[in-house]
Formats: C-alpha cells, sequence, structure tokens
C-alpha cells in the first residue's frame, strides 16, 4: 500500500486511530521541547484588544487555548478543521479549561475556507501546511481571509531534516526517509515559503528556526516514532521486524541515555500588504 500522510486523510481513519492523533496532538502541546516553540511566536503576535483569530488545520485546539490563555487577549478565536472527531475533541478540551467562552470551532477544508475576504487580524497554520494537499491553495486561502496589515503565521517542520541516530546508518537513513513519507505530504515546503509568501501578497516580517533536539532522553521523538512507526509498517515502506528491531533499539536508547534525534522547525510572520 502507497504510503497515506494520516492528517492529510484523517477522515478515513477507524475510532482507535484517531484517538491516537488526539493523544499525540495533546502530548505533543505539552512537551516542554515543543511548547516553547509556540510560545515563541504566541509572544511576538500584536494582538489588537478585539482581536480576531483564526487557526486552519486546528486539530484538538491546543494552539488556541494557549492564545485564548494569554492576560491580553480579550477577542475570539476560531479554529477549523477537516476533521469532526478533531473538533468535538477541541470543544471539550476549550470547556475544561474554561476557554470556550473565547474559541469556537468549526469543521471545514482549508483550501476553501467559509470566510469572507479580510475577516481576521491573524490567520495560523501550525503544523499544517506540511499536510495538505495543495499547499499554495491554502496559503492563499490564509492570506485571502486576513485583513490588509494582519499577520499570516506559518509554523512547520522542514521533515527532510528529521533524523534519528542508527548504529547501521545506511539502514537508519532508510527509516528516517520512510517515516518522512508515511507521515507528510509536504517535507520539505517550508525551504519554499521566501520565494512562495510575496507570489501571494504576503510581505515577510520575522523568520526563524529552531532545531528540536532531544539527547540521552526522549519525549517528543518518543511519541512520534510510537505514533508513526505503525503508519511505516501499514505502507509496508520498510521491512516489519527490521522495523521492530530499529524501534526496540530507539527504545533501548532512551532507557540507556544513549538516545538522539532531531528535526528543524521554521516559522513565518507575514503580513498582507
Ligand atoms: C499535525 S495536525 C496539527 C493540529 C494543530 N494545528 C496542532 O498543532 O495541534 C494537522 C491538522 O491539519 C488538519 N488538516 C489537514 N488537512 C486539512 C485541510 N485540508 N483542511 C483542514 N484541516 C486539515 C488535520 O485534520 C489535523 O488536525
Amino acid at each position: 500500500m502507497a504510503a497515506r500522510d494520516p492528517h492529510r486523510f484523517v477522515n478515513e481513519l477507524d475510532e482507535a486511530a484517531l484517538e491516537r492523533l488526539v493523544a499525540r496532538l495533546e502530548s505533543r502541546a505539552r512537551d516542554g521541547v515543543f511548547a516553547r516553540l509556540l510560545d515563541n511566536y504566541v509572544a511576538r503576535l500584536a494582538l489588537p484588544p478585539s482581536a480576531q483569530v483564526l487557526e486552519v488545520g486546528c486539530g484538538t485546539g491546543a494552539v488556541l487555548r494557549s492564545i485564548a490563555r494569554r492576560d491580553d487577549f480579550s477577542g475570539k478565536a476560531l479554529g477549523v478543521d477537516q476533521c469532526g472527531h478533531f473538533i468535538d475533541a477541541a470543544n471539550g478540551f476549550a470547556r475544561s479549561e474554561r476557554v470556550d467562552g473565547r474559541i469556537a470551532f468549526q469543521i471545514g477544508d482549508a483550501h476553501r475556507l467559509m470566510f469572507p475576504d479580510a475577516t481576521f487580524d491573524v490567520v495560523i497554520a501550525h503544523t499544517l501546511i506540511s499536510h495538505v494537499t495543495a499547499p499554495l491553495a491554502v496559503l492563499g486561502e490564509m492570506t485571502r481571509v486576513v485583513r490588509p496589515g494582519g499577520t499570516v503565521v506559518v509554523f512547520d517542520g522542514d521533515y527532510a531534516s528529521l533524523t534519528y541516530a542508527y548504529p547501521d546508518h545506511d539502514f537508519g537513513r532508510l527509516v528516517d526517509e520512510a517515516l518522512v513519507n508515511a507521515t507528510f505530504n509536504n517535507p520539505r515546503i517550508m525551504r519554499d515559503l521566501p520565494r512562495l509568501l510575496p507570489e501571494l501578497g504576503l510581505k515577510l516580517a520575522d523568520a526563524w528556526g529552531d532545531a528540536v533536539v532531544e539527547i540521552g532522553q526522549a519525549s517528543y521523538f518518543k511519541s512520534f516514532a510510537e505514533t508513526y512507526v505503525p503508519y511505516v509498517k501499514q505502507a509496508g515502506l520498510l521491512p516489519e521486524r527490521a522495523m521492530e528491531v530499529w524501534h526496540n533499539e530507539q527504545r533501548q536508547a532512551m532507557e540507556n541515555g544513549t538516545f538522539f534525534a532531531a528535526c528543524n522547525y521554521y516559522t513565518y510572520m507575514a503580513h498582507r500588504i
């Protein structure tokens, strides 16, 4: 079977697979290494008091909850995702964190947003663009619905840089590639944004990169492997037994304190001209 990015085809997954992705999104949001990257750009967002914020591909709503918790946020946040299961989960988490008065969620396709032009002050795509069918169309829609002078934020991994250490370097490289091919429709898209954003009528205001690196211990890459190794096996990208050996060695390295994995992430903040 060919590899199929689970977030792109999320509506074809069964209940158990959806619950695993809900758990992954929530554990990732709590993970110190990853939460820092979100806090970095949320802290730089200039939010007017009545800011209207849209997140496309909001998943379980972790990004918007973090904005809604800000002391200076008194506006409204709206999350759109293609997956009804995630939207239900997002509503539940927002209620239990008592931020549901400031956030709403709805089902929708990022390629065809259902909002008039220039509706929002800020539009965010947080680890969405690497998964979508047509990244340029999604960026075009984000640009259309942000007001002139408003901010578009695109945050995602440069997954072509993802790597886990493995003693057999050749097989290790094959696993890195298989994990990326099984999980991301657009693993290199973040390298294209300096060229694409101006074509869409966006002026780059700020951009930076962060390496997510775990050495010795692992939390972020532990959950990444637990979540996505099954998709490598399911797609038959590498022999199942060899993947099990690889995964067991990663678990052992985490226990022994000899683990290493890394991936680069980039944040772009741009203004609509
Ligand atoms: C990796 S998750 C990120 C979720 C959330 N932004 C976060 O960081 O916690 C990617 C999300 O994009 C959603 N998605 C993928 N393609 C989409 C599309 N065309 N329209 C709307 N949502 C989409 C998936 O359903 C999934 O919830």
